[in-house]
């Protein structure tokens, strides 16, 4: 049995025949240690009663926005706050949109919205409800946005179909919820981390820059501060809001991006270069704005310096990990750059046909390391991330020791 002794778990529990094993849940999570509330939509209430839940729990059940007694109990930010992880199980397809959405008109979506805590939905619908495509975008948002989502499984449904939409089991939802506990991978190493695009100034108005949005980089930070790792964001312009619980260090041009590198890289166990940083930036940079003056215009451009070249090279290096855009022939040009830039690991992507890489939300890795291969599915960054920093830090571990 797993141990979530002190761990405080909100149970959302919205309309579904699913509801009924979340009784179960409840039973597990006490039995495990973990304090839990729970709380339900009003279409919950019309599956199971409150009072099994409150039997179960030991606490009454919370079920209104407005609610009479709240002075003598928690309000809604309270509870948002006491948490330690809010589990919605079953999540619903009504309530996953609504939630996409940000609404806010019932006590469960309030307290989604008002968490700063994890957040994690275990869907549960009829298979045909799964595959629609607004259910399917909305999931694919939510994970976006780094809600946990678990699940849902396959098999036989209440409702006689068959395929992908039950309710994860409850031993695997206590299962899941552990993990969410357990110390991190990465648990003081200190990474340094490079993100986005650079821009190399042609004038005061001008600039060279590429595609990257700056959404890989930003989810491998949150990934691995998930494992407990000590993040420096070395980041290029992007509109992305930084991880709180990073530092970050805001730059634009490549030169500025190896200054800053270079200036944290000493006291640093990881570096992961995933900024698509410019080749080439402008000889002369014009100090006033170029005027429209001729039919051609040449720009003379000179080779910025390799950040990861130069972090590799030093005598007391990080663990370097690399990335590597392509447009073909992966493995070949990553295993040159692995060899080329002495690298311990690179990671892969295709780029070029806006299915995955630059700017979308997806993406799939090849990851190579100079006697091992892994490859990583086609899926959202976040979860690409969650990926790839499990495998970085199985192997910065062996290397290691
Ligand atoms: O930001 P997104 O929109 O989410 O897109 C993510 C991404 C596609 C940008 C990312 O996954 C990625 O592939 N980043 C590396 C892109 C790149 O510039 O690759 P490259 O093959 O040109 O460079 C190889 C490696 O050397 C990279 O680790 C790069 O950071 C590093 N490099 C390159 C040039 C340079 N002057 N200094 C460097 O450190």
């Amino acid at each position: 049995m797993q141990s979530l002794s002190n761990k405080k778990i909100l149970l959302g529990i919205t309309g579904g025949i699913a509801a009924y094993k979340s009784a179960e849940l409840v039973r597990l999570l006490i039995k495990s240690g973990a304090e839990v509330r729970v709380v339900m939509t009003p279409s919950a209430q019309e599956f199971v009663q409150p009072l099994t839940y409150q039997a179960l729990s030991g606490h009454r059940v919370y079920t209104d926005l407005f609610d009479g007694e709240a002075d003598s109990a928690m309000d809604h930010i309270e509870l948002a706050r006491w948490c330690d992880l809010l589990l919605v199980a079953p999540a619903s397809a009504d309530f996953l949109g609504k939630m996409t959405a940000g609404y806010a008109d019932n006590l469960l979506l309030t307290l989604c919205l008002a968490s700063k805590q994890p957040v994690a939905v275990a869907p549960a619908m009829n298979q045909q409800m799964f595959a629609n495509a607004s259910t399917r975008d909305n999931i694919n948002q939510l994970s976006s946005r780094q809600v946990l989502v678990w699940g849902p499984a396959d098999g036989e449904q209440a409702c006689g179909d068959i395929g992908p939409g039950r309710m994860l089991e409850p031993e695997q939802l206590l299962n899941n919820i552990a993990q969410q506990f357990r110390p991190g991978k990465l648990t003081g190493v200190k990474l340094l981390l490079t993100v986005g695009p650079t821009r190399e100034a042609i004038d005061p108005v001008r600039y060279i820059s590429n595609r990257s949005s700056g959404k890989m980089g930003y989810a491998l930070a949150e990934a691995a501060l998930r494992e407990a790792a000590e993040v420096t964001l070395v980041s290029g312009p992007v509109s992305l809001i930084p991880p709180s619980a990073a530092r970050l260090v805001a730059v634009e041009s490549a030169q500025q991006m190896y200054d800053a590198v270079m200036q944290q890289v000493g006291t640093q166990d990881l570096f992961i270069a995933c900024a698509a940083v410019s080749d080439y930036r402008v000889d002369q940079t014009a100090q006033h704005k170029l005027k429209k003056s001729a039919d051609t215009m040449s720009l003379q451009l000179v080779p910025n310096a390799d950040i990861l070249t130069a972090v590799s090279a030093l005598e007391e290096r990080p663990f370097c990990v690399g990335f590597a855009a392509e447009t073909r022939d992966l493995e070949k040009y990553a295993m040159q750059k692995l060899e080329k830039k002495k690298l311990d690991m690179i990671a892969a992507n295709k780029v070029g046909d806006g299915s995955s890489g630059f700017e979308t939300d997806f993406n799939q890795l090849e990851v190579f390391w100079r006697d091992g291969h892994h490859s990583i599915e086609r899926a959202s960054k976040p979860e690409i991330a969650k990926q790839l920093i499990d495998l970085i830090a199985g192997r910065y571990t062996c290397a290691r020791s």
